[in-house]
């Protein structure tokens, strides 16, 4: 018997902090009017961790919303991420500095490193840890690394990272990262947790084990996620499905589901693999 699952559940970082494992990510939210009723629906709805990177130049939505939201500070949890273009160590720090005011925050819940790369590398990861050091940062991680970017890090970081933060969904289930993530005590939070929508469709599975419940197949994939270990930060301008996806903790998958959606498995990535960004010379990509 699985243990009960809920919407206010925290998972224990490595370094004891606790993380949402459900959050609302906030990616391609780019109208403040829009930005801003949907967070309304989600704060309402319960979710109280918060996806944004400065690549999303949302940040300060993000800010204004949260000021005047009546939540308390330690209620929500805040990421956000530096960007490839701010990566090595004075920008790093000026990076965050930034974001840090327009997120209108004294202290940031969770900075993530957004994509690795190769150069520079490891300078990114100290300024991270003078921040966290410096107690500015709760918790500090990666995002997009595979399992050589993190065994590179491992062989000068002072600090383990807490979270990976990866693209995974039915069609890319990144399972053999998340073994070797379960084995550093890293939390695995998935990105683009629904393959941004179109599999919702395309795999009947979905839609026939969402009857048998009375569930969409966003649920479904969300439920799937959160009984592989997963947290996960779905994205949605669309009050009903904001709601909708809040709404998965009144039914649960068996052990015979989980593995046939973790079937579906076909290596398929919604957007860029790591290493072409890791090695990529250009200053940006879109
Ligand atoms: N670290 C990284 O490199 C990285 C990369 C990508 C994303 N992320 C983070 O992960 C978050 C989520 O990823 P994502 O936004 O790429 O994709 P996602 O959450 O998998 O999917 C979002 C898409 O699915 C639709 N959708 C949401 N709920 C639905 C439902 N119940 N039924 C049908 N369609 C639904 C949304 O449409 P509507 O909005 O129109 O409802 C939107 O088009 C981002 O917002 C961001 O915070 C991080």
């Amino acid at each position: 018997m699985m243990e009960k699952l809920s919407f206010n559940d925290t998972i224990q970082l490595n370094n004891g902090v606790k993380m949402p494992r459900h959050g609302f990510g906030v990616y391609k939210l780019a109208d403040e009017n829009r930005f801003r009723t949907s967070l309304e629906v989600a704060a309402e709805a319960g979710y109280r961790l918060f996806d944004t990177a400065m690549f999303y130049h949302n940040e300060a939505y993000l800010g204004n919303f949260l000021a005047s939201s009546g939540m308390k500070r330690e209620d929500y949890f805040v990421t956000t991420k530096v960007w490839n273009t701010d990566q090595g160590y004075d920008n790093t720090l000026r990076a965050f500095e930034t974001s840090l005011k327009k997120l209108q925050l004294d202290q940031l819940d969770l900075y993530l490193v957004h994509w690795p790369k190769q150069e520079p590398f490891f300078d990114t990861w100290r300024a991270l840890e003078r921040l966290y050091d410096q107690g500015l940062i709760r918790a500090i991680g990666v995002s997009n690394f595979e399992a050589h970017h993190l065994e590179r890090l491992m062989t000068e970081a002072n600090v383990l990272p807490a979270v990976d933060q990866v693209e995974t969904h039915p069609h890319f289930s990144n399972r053999l990262l998340h073994r070797y993530l379960e084995e550093l005590h890293i939390a695995h939070q998935a990105w683009s947790p629904l393959g941004r929508g179109p599999l919702l469709t395309s795999e009947p599975l979905l839609q026939e084990i969402g009857d048998k419940y009375g569930k969409t197949p966003a649920q479904v994939v969300l439920r799937w996620h959160l009984q592989n270990n997963v947290a996960i930060i779905p994205k949605s301008e669309t009050p009903e499905r904001i709601r909708e996806n809040a709404s998965i903790y009144d039914f649960a998958l068996t052990g015979q589901e989980i593995r046939a959606i973790d079937r579906l498995n076909r290596g398929e990535r919604v957007s860029n693999a790591p290493d072409v960004i890791y090695v990529r010379t250009e200053p940006d990509f879109q």
